[in-house]
């Protein structure tokens, strides 16, 4: 069963196509990772979803009911980019206020306010007015927040900016968890090691349109850069190795070599390992970073 089905969505902004005919499915328990530059249309897409924005055209289906203006789906639970908290309230005060939005109340609210504050790592800081939290732990609450009435359906537009490795590992054993539970998840992120780890399922857009869809393994399939040679460097005052016939790209430390073919690989590695100037050398896969920046160029975007 599907929890999420766009179809043929499009929204303009003035001139800005912020999202041009995009369509696909989220299955119901996946893991779906939706990626893109900045100004791709993600957080636009995140919030036709929860019904902050409607469409130029196209529908959009959750559980197989179509989706309708300002009525957030009850299934689904929002983690806003842009923090969404009262900074003059405690911890405890956001959570009693958004819980009562959903239609919470009494001892369920309690328990699950304890529950959220558990899952987040906050119960600590639970009387804590937002205002004295950290940048790691607002975000942390923005995710509690969003959890509180038990969503089936959790979209999270980038939780992990700006979050301490701490914080994100909990998060990511937070979500881990949650999927394995059965809740569908949608997650916008720029850190593609992210998605790598976790999504079962990725999208790629950018200028509102879908330029990759599909599992990890099928996605990877269409990188065309082969494998290559990285080679980190002790120092910067050692000058890279040149090898024969190997393009060769230096970004600080890092060296890589860009090989012919195969043969070409194991040479580079052999000559590489036995250098004293490098102190690590590794043969790079074809991996998301490169897809993504094969897929939508490497000019910066202004937008
Ligand atoms: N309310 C708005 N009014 C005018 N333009 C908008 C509005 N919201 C978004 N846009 C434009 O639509 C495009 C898509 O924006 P969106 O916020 O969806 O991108 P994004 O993929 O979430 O980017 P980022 O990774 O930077 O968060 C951008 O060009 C943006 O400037
Ligand atoms: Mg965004």
């Amino acid at each position: 069963m599907s929890a999420i089905n766009i179809s043929n969505l499009s929204k303009c902004f003035g001139e800005v196509h912020a999202l041009n005919g995009v369509s696909f499915e989220v299955a119901q328990g996946d893991f779906f990772g939706l990626l893109g530059p900045n100004g791709a249309g993600k957080t636009t897409l995140m919030r036709v979803l929860c019904g902050l924005l409607s469409a130029d055209t196209g529908e959009v289906a959750v559980f197989n009911r179509k989706l309708e203006r300002w009525k957030t789906p009850p299934e689904i639970g929002v983690v806003p980019q842009d923090i969404a908290l009262y900074d003059m309230l405690s911890a405890k005060g956001n959570l009693e206020l958004f819980g009562k939005l959903r239609g919470l109340s009494g001892r369920e609210l309690e328990s699950r306010i304890s529950r959220a504050l558990e899952l987040t790592g906050l119960s600590e800081r639970a009387s804590s007015k937002v205002k004295t939290f950290s940048g790691g732990m607002k975000r942390r609450l923005n995710l509690a927040v969003a959890l509180l009435h038990e969503p089936k359906i959790l979209l999270l537009d980038e939780p992990t900016v700006g979050v301490d490795p701490q914080s994100r590992a909990s998060i990511f054993t937070l979500l881990e968890e949650l999927h394995s539970r059965g809740t569908t998840i949608l997650y916008t992120t720029h850190y593609m090691e992210e998605a790598e780890r976790l999504c079962r399922n990725i999208a790629i857009l950018d200028h509102g349109k879908l330029l990759g869809l599909g599992s990890l393994e099928q996605l990877l399939k269409l990188v065309r850069t082969p494998r290559f040679v990285r080679a980190l460097l002790r120092s910067d005052s050692d000058e890279a190795l040149k090898l024969d016939g190997l393009e060769m790209r230096k970004q600080g430390l890092q060296v890589d070599y860009i090989p012919r073919g195969e043969s070409d690989l194991m040479t580079a590695l052999g000559k590489l390992a036995g250098e004293p100037r490098v102190q690590r050398v590794e043969i790079v896969s074809p991996n998301l970073e490169q897809l993504f920046l094969e897929l939508t160029g490497r000019e910066l975007r202004d937008q």
